[in-house]
């Protein structure tokens, strides 16, 4: 009964994303229009079914959760459901509990997520300039964010920023951010921007395509870049720039090469489980969540019944959103749905 989870191409699933909230403070103009419509709040799971479902993937094998949005820190109690995952830390069943945040709240939550026993956050953060800040978030505040960090540092969280690499918007703060990140010990990772959602793009001249081939040229031009030979199970690839020692990231999800040691799925705020972050498929685990309160015995069928189903790659392609025909590798749902 409680045998791990084993994909059709014998990939263990150890690493669950959990969208928490599909709501945000921000609106980034590459992840959201400005007058986003969310989900009903009756539709998300409540605080005690999220903490079902982990718990139950947890003990199918799942040693790794990250919790996501939307922005998970503004969802209502949500403390309340870090807490309760406190649980799966000590017995040892979970290694880690961590979040993907804009940074905005964690000067009010660093404490209790360290006290929780989070040591690791994400932060998103494009650019270190005020005004390009509130440009790419429309609705955040650089200094807050920073003072976010600032605290989250204090409380002994580990932080990593991720920042999505957008030409002409932060290609002129490759440098000052590297040696920001350097000076505070931060690790940096760069994201290529995803052809997500339906509606933007015309909007706003932010949001153009940079190639991370091109951000780790540029890293040569400045710095000995070493590749580093380690792999999270997901699409980033690490280097080591030799001047400063730091470890940069790089997240190409439009790459396939890192499908083979693929060991995530992620499940939305309203409890559908997406198999593949570049496939529509998913399967909602909400009815056999609710079928017994009494056993997770439906949940668990579902969940394998779902996993048999994970796919073997994914398929975004630039070159398939040209032909005007097929929308193939466009993403028509939201990362902060299903969580990036
Ligand atoms: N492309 C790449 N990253 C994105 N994010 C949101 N939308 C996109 C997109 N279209 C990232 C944010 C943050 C996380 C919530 O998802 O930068 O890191
Ligand atoms: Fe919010 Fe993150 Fe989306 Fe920005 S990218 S709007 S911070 S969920």
């Amino acid at each position: 009964m409680n045998a791990p989870l084993i994909d059709p191409f014998a990939r263990a699933i150890t690493y669950l994303r959990v969208s928490v909230t599909d709501r945000c403070d921000f609106r980034c103009v590459y992840c959201m229009s400005e007058n986003m419509t969310f989900l009903p709040k009756k539709e998300l799971l409540t605080l005690e079914e999220l903490d079902r479902m982990c718990s139950t993937f947890i003990s199918l094998g799942v040693q790794k959760l990250r919790i996501t949005g939307g922005e998970p820190l503004v969802r209502r109690g949500i403390m309340t459901f870090f807490q309760s995952m406190t649980r799966h830390l000590e017995s040892g069943a979970l290694r880690e509990l961590t979040l993907t945040t804009n940074g905005s709240q964690l000067h009010r939550f660093s404490d209790d997520l360290y006290d929780a026993g989070v040591r690791r956050v994400n932060v998103s953060l494009d650019t270190l300039d005020q005004d390009k800040f509130a440009a790419v978030t429309r609705w955040g505040r650089l200094k807050q964010v920073l003072g976010g960090i600032d605290a989250a540092q204090k409380a002994g969280l580990r932080v990593k920023i991720n920042a999505v690499a957008l030409k002409g918007f932060n290609e002129d703060e490759l440098t000052s951010m590297t040696q920001w990140c350097a000076a505070r010990d931060i690790d940096l990772t760069w994201i290529e921007v995803m052809p997500m959602g339906d509606d933007m793009g015309d909007e706003t001249r932010i949001g153009q395509f940079w190639s991370l081939k091109d951000v780790e040229e540029l890293y040569g031009e400045s710095y000995t870049v070493t590749p580093l030979p380690e792999n999270s199970g997901g699409p980033a690839r690490y280097v080591r720039l030799e001047e400063t020692g730091q470890k940069i990231g790089f997240i190409t999800p439009l790459s396939h090469n890192f499908c083979e040691s693929c060991n995530r799925v992620r499940l939305t705020c309203t409890g559908e489980l997406y198999m593949c972050l570049g496939q529509e498929d998913n399967a909602s685990l909400r009815d056999a969540l609710r079928a017994n309160l009494d056993t997770e015995e439906p949940l668990r069928r579902a969940i394998r019944d779902a996993i048999e189903h994970k796919p073997k790659g994914h398929d975004f392609d630039y070159s398939r959103q040209k032909d005007g025909q097929s929308t193939g590798g466009q993403m028509t749902r939201h990362m902060s749905h299903t969580g990036g």
